[in-house]
C-alpha cells in the first residue's frame, strides 16, 4: 500500500509567532518523531508571506511545504500575484489549485486552473487540484457531470501520477462539520479515478477526501480503501489535533 497524503490548508490564518509555535507544539505531540520518508507525506500549505520562514522549519523535520494556489502566468505585470517558480525558490513543493474558495470568492474557473497546473507542472511542483460539487448540485444530481467538467477543462495531458493529486472536496462539507456518509466517499473516489482515467490514458489518480475531516472522523475516513489521504483545514490549525489526525493515518495505527 502506498502511504496517504496529509495536507493541511491554514487559508488565511495565523502570524509569523503562530507559524514557529505551531511547530513547537506539533513536535511535542507527534511522538515518536516520524520518519522522514513519511514525514514526507504530511505537507503544510501556510499563507505565502510565511513559506520562507517555515521552510528550514519544516524541512528539518521532514514535512513538506506547499503553496494554497499560484498565477496562471509565468512572470510579468500581474499585482499581487506569486508566480509557481517564486513558490519552488522557497521551498515550496506542493500547490493547491482551484480551491472552492477561491472558485466561488474570486472567480476562477475551470480554464484559469488549467493555466495554473501547466504552471505548476512547469515548474516541477506537485499540483493538488480541488474538486467538488455544491449542495445545489448534489440535490439538482449534477454530481458526475460537475466532477467530469472539472477534471475534462481543467487537467493538461501533462498530468501524472506523482505530480498531480485530486482533492474531492464536496462544497457543503467545508468548514461546516458535515461530511458526506463513509460509502459516498467511497463511491464518489471510485467514480472520480474513473473520470480522470478516461479523460488522460495512464493516469491512474490518487484522490484525497476533504471538507470537515477532524481528529474525530479521521481514523474511518483514512481506512477507506479509495482514500488516498486527505485536506484538512480547520482543524489543521490546532496542533494537537493536527498531531491526532496525524496518528490516526493508516501507517500510523
Ligand atoms: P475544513 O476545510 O477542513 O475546515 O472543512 C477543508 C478545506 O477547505 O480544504
Amino acid at each position: 500500500m502506498s502511504s496517504k497524503i496529509l495536507i493541511a490548508n491554514w487559508k488565511m490564518n495565523g502570524t509569523l509567532d503562530f507559524c514557529f509555535s505551531y511547530f513547537e507544539s506539533l513536535g511535542k505531540e507527534v511522538a515518536p518523531p516520524m520518519l522522514p520518508e513519511r514525514a514526507r507525506n504530511i505537507v503544510f500549505c501556510a499563507p505565502f508571506p510565511y513559506l520562507f520562514a517555515l521552510q528550514g522549519r519544516l524541512l528539518e523535520k521532514g514535512y513538506s511545504l506547499g503553496g494554497q494556489d499560484c498565477a496562471a502566468y509565468d512572470a510579468g505585470a500581474y499585482t499581487g500575484e506569486v508566480s509557481a517558480a517564486m513558490l519552488s525558490d522557497t521551498g515550496v513543493s506542493y500547490v493547491l489549485v482551484g480551491h472552492s474558495e477561491r472558485r466561488s470568492y474570486l472567480g476562477e474557473s475551470n480554464e484559469i486552473c488549467r493555466l495554473k497546473i501547466q504552471q505548476a507542472h512547469d515548474k516541477g511542483l506537485t499540483v493538488i487540484y480541488c474538486i467538488g460539487e455544491t449542495l445545489s448540485q448534489r440535490k439538482e444530481g449534477a454530481l458526475e457531470n460537475v466532477l467530469k467538467e472539472q477534471i475534462q477543462d481543467a487537467l493538461p495531458k501533462s498530468v501524472t501520477y506523482e505530480n498531480t493529486l485530486l482533492a474531492y472536496e464536496p462544497v457543503w462539507a467545508i468548514g461546516t462539520g458535515q461530511t458526506p456518509t463513509l460509502e459516498d466517499i467511497e463511491e464518489t473516489h471510485m467514480l472520480i479515478k474513473a473520470l480522470a482515467g478516461s479523460h488522460c490514458k495512464n493516469y491512474s489518480a490518487r484522490v484525497l477526501y476533504g471538507g470537515s475531516l477532524n481528529e474525530k472522523n479521521a481514523r474511518e475516513i483514512l481506512a477507506l480503501s479509495k482514500v488516498d489521504g486527505a485536506l484538512v483545514g480547520g482543524a489543521s490549525l490546532k496542533p494537537e489535533k493536527m498531531a491526532q489526525i496525524i496518528s490516526l493515518m493508516p501507517e500510523n495505527v
